[in-house]
Order: structure tokens, then C-alpha cells, then sequence
């Protein structure tokens, strides 16, 4: 992603390093154009240092030759101005293009985030508030402000969004939203089948291959209900709506119900095939523990969703393998009538969390590999779903 950081006069301009440095970092592309104030507060040279470009602020300046603000417009595909001044706010909703952030502002037509930072009493004022309007009007994003502790020792409204809820709002803003209106029921992560209340049944899934999943159809415009297991304290998508279980019993529960209104069906959890026959409401004490306990089968979740939902709604299940995974995850699609299986390879400290991963795709067209990580297997399983839903499947709730 190509990006323009612009920043103004404000204490949070700081902040703006933080923000310039994750893009970098990310692989984004950055150009800063600062506001002639907003050098008294931080130094061109530091944006230039992290940015690797140099940094715009008059209108006469030509970071990029003649008539820079033009080839800047041209060559950005999103815009962040963090901090973002009251004054600011008031020339962007003006259109008063008196230095280079503002003119290249209006020279733009992507788009654009600002990220308000100021006391409370200016943010409240009347005229900032129908600035606001004016650029939410004319499709701004606006990030904030958020409540919390200001440059003055007060509290209240007016706190820049950090730069991390930023870099989050960018990829939103660019996302191509290819599964708008989409309805989909993910789930993610161990289940946790109790013996006693602090002995229990799990296995090492973190949830984080089902939380890539659910983030990024959110992102790309779905309405995402997460089913997740105990322990998934991932960071969320503001959009997509959580339902914690606890069991594979629970799990199957919410899913039948949240699956009514859906679609789309990802079954990413790693549901333990097994319970305790006969848990105890109470700890059993050593002395009185057995050698052996009986077990009784868990129910299969995706092949009870997919038996009641067959033809209807997209499914799509998950297998972790030790061994021939490509094949199993063929094997399994057809076993159980999904659309599509995806077999991660597991064991031997790979698989699970952060670990490295390898997965493949396999779906009534062939079988293909997903990629090395979880994040870009998840961005093409949901090429997939996107594919087969333009392709007019007729999936319905
Ligand atoms: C120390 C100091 C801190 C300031 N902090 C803010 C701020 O957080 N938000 C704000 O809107 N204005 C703040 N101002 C006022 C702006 O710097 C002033 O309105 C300036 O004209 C903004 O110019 P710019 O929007 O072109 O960057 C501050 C001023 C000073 C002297």
C-alpha cells in the first residue's frame, strides 16, 4: 500500500513516529507531509529517517520534483492525517489548500483517515463539530478521538486513536469488499472438556488460524460470528461478533443456532473428538483419582452442521495432520459432503499459534497449497469463498 502520513501541530504528533514506523515495517510505502506547525513539534528529519522519503511541507516544496502535490495526489492510494488539528480539520472542510498537506489533500480521491487530537472543549466546540460533518459528509473516516488522559492532565474526550487502531483502520479503509453482505459463522481454537472443575481434555490450537479468517472476511465486508474456545483472547475485528463456548457440546449449540442466519460455514476450531463419560461437579483428590477414566464421543460439529445444511450453505472444515495431508484433506471433504477441507500439517512444533505452518486447499476442483503462513492462507481460502459466491452458488440461509 502506497500511503501519505500527514501530520499537524499538535502534542500527539509524536505519536505520528510510532505510526509512520509500523507502516514501514508492515511493507507499506510512506511519504509524510507535515504541516509548518507540526515541524515545531517534531523534526522533518525523523519522518524522513523512518520514512526513507523525504518530507513535504510547503506548498513550494518538491520532495518529488515539479509540482509535487499533484504527483503525490496521484501516486498515494490512502491518506492518514494523525494528528489532526482543529485547525486542520477546519481548513481540510474548507478546502483552503494554503500548505501541502491540505493541497494534496484536495487533490486526492482516495481514501482518507484523519485522527483528531486536541482538548475536549475544542472537540466539542460547535465549529469543530460541523467541520466533522462537513468532511464525514465528503466520506473522511474519522478515528476518534478516544477518552482517556490528555497532554494538559485532564481526562476526557480527545486522545489521538493509537497508531496500531490506525494501521487497522487503513487496511479497512483499502480492503477491496469483495464479501460484503456476506454472512458467515467461523469457529476457532481448542474446546475444553472437563474431568473435574480443574482437570480437563484440550489440545494446543490457539485460535489463530480461525481469528485470521474472521478478521479478514470482516474486513472484506462479511458479518462474521466467531464460535471460539476457552483462551482465544486474540485481537478482534471491531465487526465481527464473538460467542465464547466452552465444549464441544456448547460449541455445536451456538453454532446451529448462528448458523440459521448465515451462509458461509469455516469450521477452523480443533473440537477434542472426546469427552469424559462422567465428569464430577467437584475436585477429585489425588488419593481417590482412578488410573482410568471412561470416555464417550464428542459430536462431530461440521459433519452435523453440513448434514442439516448440505447444498444450502458454503462449508468448509479444517483437518490437522501429521502425515499425507494433502490426501486426508480429500479424503475428509468427501467423507463428511463439505465444500472444502483445509489440512494443516501438525506436530513436531508445527501447526499451532505462531508455529510454522503449511496447509492446502482441497475442493471439488483439485487440491492446491494455501501458503506458508496463516494469515495469507486465510486471505486465499477466502479468495475462494468470494469465488464460488460471485459465482452465484445460490448459498442462502
Ligand atoms: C504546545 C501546543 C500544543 C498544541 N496541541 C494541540 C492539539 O493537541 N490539538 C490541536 O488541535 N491544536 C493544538 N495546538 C494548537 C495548534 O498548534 C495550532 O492551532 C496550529 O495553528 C495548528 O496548525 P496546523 O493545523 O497547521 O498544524 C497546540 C499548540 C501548542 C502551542
Amino acid at each position: 500500500m502506497r500511503v501519505i502520513v500527514g501530520v499537524s501541530g499538535g502534542i500527539a504528533a509524536y505519536k505520528a513516529c510510532e505510526l509512520v514506523s509500523r507502516l514501514v515495517q508492515a511493507g507499506e510505502e510512506v511519504r509524510v507531509i507535515m504541516t509548518p506547525t507540526a515541524t515545531e513539534f517534531v523534526s522533518p528529519l525523523t519522518f524522513r529517517a523512518l520514512s526513507g522519503g523525504a518530507v513535504a511541507i510547503g506548498v513550494e516544496d518538491e520532495p518529488e520534483g515539479p509540482l509535487s502535490h499533484i504527483t503525490l495526489s496521484h501516486w498515494a492510494q490512502a491518506m492518514v492525517v494523525a494528528p489532526a488539528t482543529a485547525s486542520l480539520l477546519a481548513r481540510l472542510a474548507q478546502g483552503t489548500a494554503d500548505n501541502m498537506l491540505s493541497l494534496v489533500y484536495l487533490g486526492f480521491r482516495g481514501p482518507v483517515l484523519v485522527a483528531p487530537a486536541m482538548e475536549p472543549d475544542m472537540w466539542q466546540h460547535p465549529r469543530t463539530e460541523a467541520n466533522v460533518r462537513i468532511l464525514k459528509e465528503d466520506g473522511v473516516i474519522v478515528v476518534g478521538p478516544r477518552e482517556g488522559r490528555l497532554a494538559s492532565g485532564r481526562t476526557g474526550v480527545g486522545r489521538m486513536a493509537e497508531p496500531h487502531e490506525l494501521v487497522e483502520a487503513l487496511r479497512d479503509a483499502v480492503a477491496v469488499k469483495d464479501l460484503a453482505g456476506v454472512r458467515m459463522v467461523v469457529t476457532a481454537g481448542a474446546t475444553w472438556e472437563h474431568f473435574d472443575p480443574v482437570r480437563l481434555l484440550t489440545n494446543p490450537s490457539t485460535g489463530r488460524m480461525g481469528v485470521a479468517i474472521a478478521n479478514q472476511a470482516a474486513r472484506r465486508g462479511a458479518a462474521v460470528v466467531l464460535v471460539s474456545g476457552p483462551r482465544v483472547n486474540l485481537p478482534l475485528h471491531p465487526a465481527v461478533q464473538k460467542r465464547p463456548v466452552v465444549s464441544a457440546v456448547d460449541m455445536l449449540e451456538v453454532v446451529q443456532d448462528a448458523i440459521v442466519s448465515a451462509e458461509v460455514y469455516i469450521g477452523a476450531a480443533a473440537v477434542s473428538d472426546f469427552r469424559p463419560a462422567h465428569p464430577v461437579g467437584t475436585k477429585v483428590h489425588k488419593e481417590s483419582l482412578g488410573r482410568e477414566w471412561e470416555m464417550e464421543p464428542n459430536p462431530d460439529v461440521i459433519r452435523t452442521i453440513a448434514d442439516q445444511h448440505r447444498g444450502k450453505k458454503l462449508m468448509i472444515g479444517f483437518a490437522a495432520e501429521t502425515e499425507d495431508a494433502p490426501a486426508r484433506a480429500e479424503a475428509k471433504r468427501r467423507k463428511k459432503g463439505l465444500d472444502a477441507v483445509v489440512a494443516n500439517m501438525v506436530g513436531g512444533g508445527r501447526g499451532f499459534g505462531e508455529d510454522p505452518h503449511d496447509s492446502w486447499l482441497s475442493t471439488d476442483t483439485g487440491t492446491r497449497p494455501l501458503g506458508r503462513d496463516k494469515d495469507q492462507a486465510a486471505a486465499l481460502l477466502l479468495d475462494w469463498v468470494a469465488e464460488r459466491i460471485r459465482e452465484g452458488a445460490g448459498w442462502k440461509s
